[in-house]
């Protein structure tokens, strides 16, 4: 066999075994026994001092030929190599088992807060919105709580600038309603308003700097005390159930008069006496009173012809009660575990 038929040989056989190569390192060995400086094209150029001179020529372009044809098989089965290993990395199993999607819900108190205005809605009740950013006008003056009144330091407020801050009830959408409304003959004011409220409280378990509120005012002619006494009544059963009683004692808040708290009978012990009642079977759920005849006639209601009743209720404290959930910082600390119990 000749020297050319012999390379050729060796060639085609090479050449054969390229496609069959299944990974990286069967593709290197044929690379190395054939192209590389160990492999047998190495081989047949050292031969070239061999080949009589008038076919050095031909015989060099042969080898060199040869060389370039196994180097551009072996790089396009490379290729295909690293190809099919990369589309298996993208291979989706569609039969495997997805991860499990958690399922949102309401938080306890966006509950609370719908059935404390689903009741209210019921009986004739609008729901209205306020700004949480106030000015000290709304939030106090209007309120009969005037610059150096004792009552501001009661709560601790956030200031942002100015006379402008984060409210610390929602008392004073009172004001912003009855400047609102039209002042004609037949007024009449049923609004609720929820939303959250700020006080510079240390947090504990019944209290956080940033909580909600259920603010309520009535106002027409001939409201009485003891309209107020009879919708906070039908609220509470309706929220707590038909067994609890409501207890109304007198308090103080400088927008109303006479102003009182509410508490009703211990939903967790049912008035016997419990530790989240302090054993008096009462828990309190809100502030209340007949609105004040200066609020009403700083906003052009003539108190002689209207009267109303407001009141400002704690929602978490409610839902507190509703859920018998121990500390109100759990509320506000988006924990799944606590969250996906309700
Ligand atoms: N705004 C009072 C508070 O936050 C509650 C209240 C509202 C009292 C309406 C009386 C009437 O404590």
């Amino acid at each position: 066999m000749g020297i050319i038929e012999e390379l050729s040989s060796l060639v085609q056989d090479a050449l054969a075994r390229i496609p069959d190569a299944a990974d990286e390192e069967s593709l290197r060995q044929i690379s190395s026994s054939s192209v590389s400086p160990k492999g047998f094209i190495a081989d047949f150029l050292k031969k070239i001092k061999e080949i009589p001179a008038e076919e050095r020529r031909d015989f060099g372009q042969s080898v060199n030929a040869a060389k370039q044809q196994l180097e551009n098989a072996i790089a396009s089965r490379l290729a295909e190599i690293k190809q099919a290993a990369s589309s298996k990395k993208d291979y989706l199993d569609i039969t495997l088992e997805g991860a499990p999607a958690l399922c949102g819900r309401l938080h306890p108190t966006t509950q609370a807060l719908r059935r404390i205005c689903d009741i209210f809605v019921s009986m004739g009740f609008e729901v209205v919105d306020g700004p949480e950013i106030e000015d000290e006008y709304h939030n106090f003056d209007a309120l009969n709580i005037p610059p150096h009144h004792p009552a501001r330091d009661d709560v601790d407020t956030f200031y942002l600038h100015g006379d402008v801050i984060l409210r610390t009830h929602t008392s004073p959408v009172q004001i912003r309603t009855m400047e609102r409304i039209e002042k004609d003959e037949d007024l009449l004011i049923r609004i609720i308003s929820p939303g959250v409220t700020y006080r510079r409280d240390r947090p504990d378990r019944t209290h956080t700097p940033v909580f909600s509120q259920v603010e309520g005012l009535m106002v027409g002619n001939g409201i009485k005390l003891t309209h107020m006494a009879g919708v906070i009544e039908s609220f509470a059963r309706e929220f707590f159930g038909p067994q609890i009683n409501i207890r109304l004692r007198p308090d103080f808040f400088p927008f109303v008069e006479p102003g009182g708290e509410i508490a009703v009978t211990c939903p967790i012990c049912g008035g016997k006496g419990c530790p989240t009642c302090k054993k008096t079977g009462w828990v309190e759920i809100m502030g209340c009173g007949m609105v004040h005849p200066s609020v009403l006639e700083r906003q052009g209601i003539p108190p002689a012809k209207y009267q109303g009743f407001a009141f400002g209720m704690g929602v978490e404290r409610i839902t507190q009660m509703l859920f018998q959930v121990e500390d109100s910082r759990w509320f506000f600390e988006n924990d799944i575990r606590f969250l996906s119990q309700f």
